[in-house]
């Protein structure tokens, strides 16, 4: 039975489609999988998620600057990186679905839904004692709550303990033993788990053989890795200091379901901090902090966000935890933070016969500097906030607009496709010339949307469903006192704003500069 969350996820792609912000990939050959188009909306809100980010890091971060590296790199690259031989997933056949699966993904399937029955208990628990209830207490405890949490960590462990020694039999009896059946078929029907490299491979060159053959890069970061030098000797960059860029990254995925959360083509936005040697720590809790704020700020609910340590860690990492959002697929991963330590300068420097080093005028002394990377998936940005922001409400007849419900995405004002609606009430009567020539007056700041057909109610409509937070309406009373009617997306309340003071009145709430603010204070942490 399709749950509310499905039916939420499925409203949203839907919705994309139809209002032009995403497209399934090539369509009208019935699709590509895990691929997917932007459209013309789509693509406006990517673009200011982009800005958003690349504001932050490097406007608001002096310390921070940017490049744009190729997709193509050379292919010892990925060795070095570790990449080849160690970018796999673990895969499983149901044998009566046909269905793959990712074996450690239905693992931790099992375990979060072992942590909701805790999180129910507990639910269920503050109802009945209201005000007296102790929440530390009742998990330290409450026996059913205490089974199940031994239940998690046990499952935790051995799953951590699979990964790490490569061992994909003790990852099959996890499965049998946590009774795990196939969401599809519901049968326990498993084949042997089999490790699966994620890198897509193409040749160079007129001639396809072995000798040629590069990879798409599956991470943007190692662009940053193999620049490092480039950009601290002609950036005169003293450490610490990071490096941002944003860029397609490739990953064969075996399961790539759930719309554009997992896809075969996607774009990351990473951060590789450098920092001396034995504080990394330090700055990777900073970098935990400052990235939550910049979510925050956006301001999608305090509790629609969590951190979650990794239990298995990457083969580069000492330390990485996830940002999780709630997609309307539950809680997960939104974005990553890792300590890299010196894994990949150092990996890069054995296989290029090159140094990577920096010199600490200072101490007088050279180093290979530690990392600390932050990564955020600009297309779960993207869901995070479309799902989000989808609503479904009903109209009081009191709100005196046109039927009794509407969609309408209510994303952050910064990022709306469109900031504005110019419309004449109706096309007559000099109303439309009169728009034109607001419009033209408004468009150098901010991104406008002109549409004269249809009833007024009917245009809000449109509005509301691709988020446009401000509709203006020109009327015969615009003549008289040169006002116009600006009707709020999220309240569809009106007001009358004179023509001369919109851009100032609405500038910053539109702006990123706005968000900018919040997330350069500390918004998170004043909230805890
Ligand atoms: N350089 C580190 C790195 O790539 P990752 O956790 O594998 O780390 C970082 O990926 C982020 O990239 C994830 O948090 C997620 O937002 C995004 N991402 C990863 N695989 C993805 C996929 N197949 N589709 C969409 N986004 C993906």
């Amino acid at each position: 039975m399709a749950t509310e969350q499905d039916n939420l996820l499925k409203k949203v792609i839907a919705h994309a489609k139809e209002y032009g912000f995403i497209f399934p990939s090539s369509e009208i050959y019935d699709g590509l999988s895990a691929v997917y188009d932007y459209g013309q909306n789509g693509v406006e809100l990517k673009n200011n998620i982009k800005e958003y980010w690349w504001k932050f890091m490097t406007q608001l971060h002096d310390n921070i600057v940017g490049i744009d590296a190729a997709i193509f790199m050379h292919p010892t690259i990925w060795k070095a990186s570790g990449h080849v031989d160690a970018f796999n997933d673990p895969m499983i056949d149901n044998k009566d679905s046909k269905k793959r699966y990712r074996a450690d993904v239905l693992v931790e399937d099992a375990i979060a839904k072992t942590e909701e029955k805790i999180d129910k208990e507990v639910e269920k628990a503050a109802k009945r004692f209201g005000e007296s209830f102790d929440r530390a207490m009742f998990l330290k405890t409450n026996v059913r709550v205490l089974e199940y949490q031994k239940k998690m960590d046990e499952a935790n462990d051995r799953l951590k303990n699979a990964m790490t020694n490569n061992d994909m039999a003790a990852l099959k009896q996890l499965i049998i033993d946590l009774e795990i059946n196939d969401p599809v078929s519901g049968t326990k029907n498993w084949t042997e788990v089999r490790q699966f490299n994620l890198m897509f491979s193409t040749e160079m060159g007129s001639i396809a053989d072995d000798a040629n053959k590069i990879y798409l890069r599956p991470e943007t970061a190692q662009g940053i890795f193999v620049n490092f030098l480039n950009v601290q000797k002609t950036g005169r960059m003293k450490i610490p200091f990071g490096i941002a860029q944003i860029g397609k990254a490739f990953r064969n995925e075996i399961v790539a379901r759930q719309f554009i959360f997992r896809m075969r083509e996607f774009e990351q936005m990473e951060m590789q901090f450098f920092i001396k040697p034995g504080t990394e720590m330090e700055w990777y809790e900073h970098w935990k902090q400052a990235r939550m704020n910049w979510h925050q700020a956006l301001g999608l609910g305090y509790d629609n966000y969590r951190f979650h340590d990794h239990l298995n860690l990457a083969h580069y990492a000492n330390a990485a935890c996830d940002i999780q959002f709630r997609f309307p697929m539950g809680f997960k991963e939104l974005e990553g933070i890792h300590s890299r330590t010196d894994f990949d300068l150092k990996s890069h420097e054995k296989y290029s016969g090159k140094k990577l080093q920096y010199f600490d005028s200072e101490s007088n002394q050279s180093y290979v500097p530690f990392v600390v990377e932050t990564s955020v998936g600009l297309d779960r940005m993207f869901l995070s906030i479309l799902s989000n922001s989808y609503k479904e409400e009903k109209i009081s007849t009191a709100a005196g607009e046109e039927g009794n419900e509407r969609v309408v995405l209510s994303v952050p004002p910064a990022l709306a496709p469109y900031k504005m609606a110019v419309l004449p009430l109706v096309k007559k009567d000099g109303l439309d010339e009169k728009a034109k020539s607001v419009l033209e007056q408004l468009k150098t700041k901010f991104r406008c949307y002109y549409e004269e057909k249809d009833t007024i109610g009917r245009r809000y409509r449109r509005m509301d469903a691709i988020g446009t937070p401000y509709c203006i309406t020109i009327d015969h009373e615009t003549f008289n006192d040169q006002s116009v009617t600006v009707r709020d997306r999220d309240t569809m309340k009106q007001e009358r704003v004179l023509i001369s003071e919109l851009v100032e009145k609405y500038s910053h709430i539109c702006s990123i500069n706005g968000l900018l603010e919040r997330a350069s204070t500390n918004y998170w942490l004043s909230k805890k």
